[in-house]
């Protein structure tokens, strides 16, 4: 007679399982380089964090996050979602996920998304590589919204020389320098006129971790430009950006050569620029290529009963 598997049991999780979640990341997430960085990374920041345990054994987990707008609106998201794979396909996942959606509703969020919760996130949104993950989104009724992907730039080749343009842009009154701690508060309001919020949020981040790195572009006491690197991950890059007009002098490949000649400097040879676009731009600057996919999802949770997007598609069922 063979006996019944043990139930699974979810519930929050413990300062002390952290090590056996990361240690599922690096396990299952095989796509992703520091996989098991990427529990640490998305509890920075006010999270619940759920696990799924089958005896005494770490059988899942999922993250996930609550971003609350300058309105008052709350939209939930799930930031991780993992599995072991000799317990996939008996209900787990979804177990998790039914239970990470009642969390984020409970905190009043009635839209969930599967995609990128800055500044402290994995990915975009959901790898199309990793296909159990898509096939599991859109069977539970997420909906497939935009594609981003991330570039890559091997530092092995590219020439990330910036000196000649750092020179000509000093001579115009622009001095392209790392940022200090005392760029801070300047920084935030200066940008803040021009940016995105969570944009902003991720500048700061940068500038006060011990392991990201962030140079600006300042011209006359005015902040005209940025990049960071390694909030996240070593090797990911991003965001740059130049304000609008202050566009096509090369303070942005200036900025971006001298982020990823840190990061060679650091010992990275393939470097990460997430999130990325305008694609030409990098294309053109480092001779950047089209590396990992993400579809994002969404989910009202008020629809109940919502039929697969590819149901709709296809036609068939
Ligand atoms: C995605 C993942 C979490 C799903 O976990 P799971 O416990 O196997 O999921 P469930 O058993 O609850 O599956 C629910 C439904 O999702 C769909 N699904 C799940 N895995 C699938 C697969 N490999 N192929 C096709 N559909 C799949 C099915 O509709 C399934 O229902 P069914 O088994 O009744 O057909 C798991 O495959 C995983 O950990 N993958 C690696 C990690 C990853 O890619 N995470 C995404 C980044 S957040």
């Amino acid at each position: 007679m063979t006996r019944a598997p043990e139930p699974v049991t979810i519930s929050e999780m413990t300062p002390d399982a952290l090590g056996d979640v990361a240690s599922l990341c690096a396990r299952e997430l095989v796509l992703d380089r520091d996989a098991a960085a990427i529990p640490g990374i998305l509890m920075r920041r006010p999270c619940i964090s759920l696990v799924a345990v089958r005896g005494r054994v770490m059988a899942g987990s999922c993250i996930g996050s609550v971003a609350t707008g300058r309105d008052g609106t709350t939209d939930g998201f799930i930031d991780l979602l993992v599995v072991d794979r000799g317990q996939q396909r008996q209900g787990i996942g979804r177990q998790l996920a039914g239970a990470m959606e009642r969390q984020l509703a409970i905190r009043g969020c009635g839209q969930i998304y599967l995609a990128g919760h800055g500044p402290y996130y994995a990915w975009p949104g959901v790898d199309i590589h990793y296909t159990a993950a898509v096939c599991f989104a859109e069977d539970l009724g997420y909906r497939r919204q935009g594609c981003e992907v991330n570039m890559e730039v091997d530092l092995r080749h590219a020439d990330l020389d910036a000196a000649v343009a750092q020179d000509a842009l000093q001579s115009a009154g622009i001095d392209i320098r790392r940022a200090t701690p005392a760029d801070d508060g300047p920084m935030q309001e200066s940008l803040g006129s021009t940016w995105q919020q969570s944009w902003i949020a991720e500048i700061a981040a940068a500038l006060r971790s011990s392991q990201a790195g962030l140079y600006l572009a300042v011209q006359g006491g005015r902040y005209i430009g940025f990049c960071t690197y390694g909030l996240n991950r070593e090797h990911e890059i991003g965001p740059l950006g130049t304000s609008p007009d202050r566009r096509g002098l090369g303070i942005g490949g200036v900025l971006l050569k001298r982020c990823l000649t840190d990061q060679r400097d650091h010992g990275v040879t393939v470097a990460e620029l997430v999130w990325t676009g305008p694609l030409s731009y990098f294309s053109r600057t480092v001779n950047a290529t089209i590396g990992r996919a993400f579809w994002q999802y969404e989910k009202n949770l008020a629809v109940t009963g919502q039929a697969a997007d590819w149901r709709d598609r296809v036609g068939l069922i």
